[in-house]
């Protein structure tokens, strides 16, 4: 049982807990919250303080049941500020709405290199005459990348190619072309493939020369192969790839292992055959963009092919050269600067 002194106590108690409980309801900033603390705990006049007060006049074996009573109005009082405090403290949550006119958090995209989208596009204009794509190693045997392609050994062309050796006979493939005799010396024709793939020369670095760039070979062997299918299937690639109205001319050239073999130019984009003093094409309106021959019979007695029953033609071509002519770029060196400001730039047509 209370005694009548404690119950009196208890229900002043209980006044100001339900006067804590709406004032704190109310309670919508920091200013509002300090002026409540002022007047509950406030050292002088603060609610608390006084109750403590009344304290003193409670007889001895009273006093414990009225401080008990009193320390747990103050530690609700203590709690229910620094709950208060923390919520306004805070800062207000967004009420779950989407703001659909601000702006979108912007993805990182990626863009494909301007040397791969162009080997995709060459790609894609042979795969659909129906060539299929191989590849084979960047580092090579001194036979499958000059002598099974015709290079006798200490020949002179082979000065043509400034070539990265790791051994005597181990080195790092100067052309594609090695992968022709891979292939031939696996299948039986009728064979018609495409090579795209890295090569190594032995270059300083400068606006047109790199000592790693990317070539394309071609091949075609099969029965009753003639020039006139070279010469057609290649006109009809550069058309694809630079428009039907591009001029093209074929001139002789010499490589050990196409006989006869011919350079293909394409007039200069640049300047359109118009300026003299044209730094892409030198004036001449004619820029070189790749190699071409009837395959060698020596090349194919090499890989045990009859050069009495089939012959075939191939080609070779630098994709990044050719990208840079296409595109208009006029420094090689930016195809390997990873500047993403210039590699973004560049979409399929
Ligand atoms: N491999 C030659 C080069 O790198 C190009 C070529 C390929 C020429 C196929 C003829 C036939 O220059």
């Amino acid at each position: 049982m209370l005694s009548p002194n404690i119950r009196k106590f208890k229900t002043t108690i209980d006044v100001y807990r339900t006067k804590l409980e709406e004032q704190s309801a109310q309670i919508q900033d920091l200013r509002a919250l300090e002026e409540l603390h002022h007047q509950f705990l406030s050292r002088k006049r603060g609610t608390i303080t006084l109750l403590f007060e009344q304290l003193k006049e409670f007889d001895p074996e009273e006093k414990p049941a009225a401080g008990q009573l009193l320390n747990a109005l103050k530690n609700e009082v203590q709690e229910r500020f620094s709950a208060l405090e923390t919520k306004l403290k805070t800062p207000a949550k967004p009420k779950g709405e989407i703001d659909i006119s601000l702006p979108g958090e912007k993805l990182y995209w990626g863009a494909p290199h301007p040397v791969r989208l162009f080997q995709q596009e060459i790609e894609n204009i042979f795969v659909s005459m129906g060539f299929s794509i191989e590849g084979g190693p960047e580092i090579e045997t001194d036979y499958y990348n000059f002598e099974a392609l015709n290079f006798p050994p200490h020949h002179p062309a082979r000065d043509d190619w400034d070539t990265l050796y790791i051994t005597d006979k181990l080195l790092l493939r100067t052309h594609t072309s090695p992968v022709q005799i891979r292939v031939m010396e696996k299948k039986k024709p009728p064979i018609k493939i495409i090579i795209p793939g890295k090569v190594f020369r032995r270059e300083t670095p400068d606006p047109t020369h790199l000592p790693m760039f990317f070539q394309i070979e071609g091949l075609v062997v099969d029965k009753g192969i003639t020039f006139a299918h070279l010469k057609g299937t290649l006109e009809y690639f550069l058309k694809r790839l630079f428009g039907e109205r591009i001029k093209i001319r074929f001139r002789p050239s010499f490589f050990p292992f196409t006989e006869p073999s011919a350079e293909v130019d394409i007039e200069c984009l640049a300047c359109g055959a118009k300026n003299p003093d044209c730094r892409i094409c030198g004036g001449t309106g004619w820029k070189e963009i790749l190699g071409s021959g009837m395959v060698d019979p020596q090349v194919f007695k090499n890989v045990n092919i009859d050069p009495e029953t089939y012959s075939g033609w191939a080609f070779g071509m630098g994709i990044d050269r050719t990208a840079m002519f296409a595109f208009g770029i006029s420094d090689m060196r930016y195809f390997f600067e990873n500047d993403l400001r210039f590699i973004r730039q560049f979409t399929l047509k």
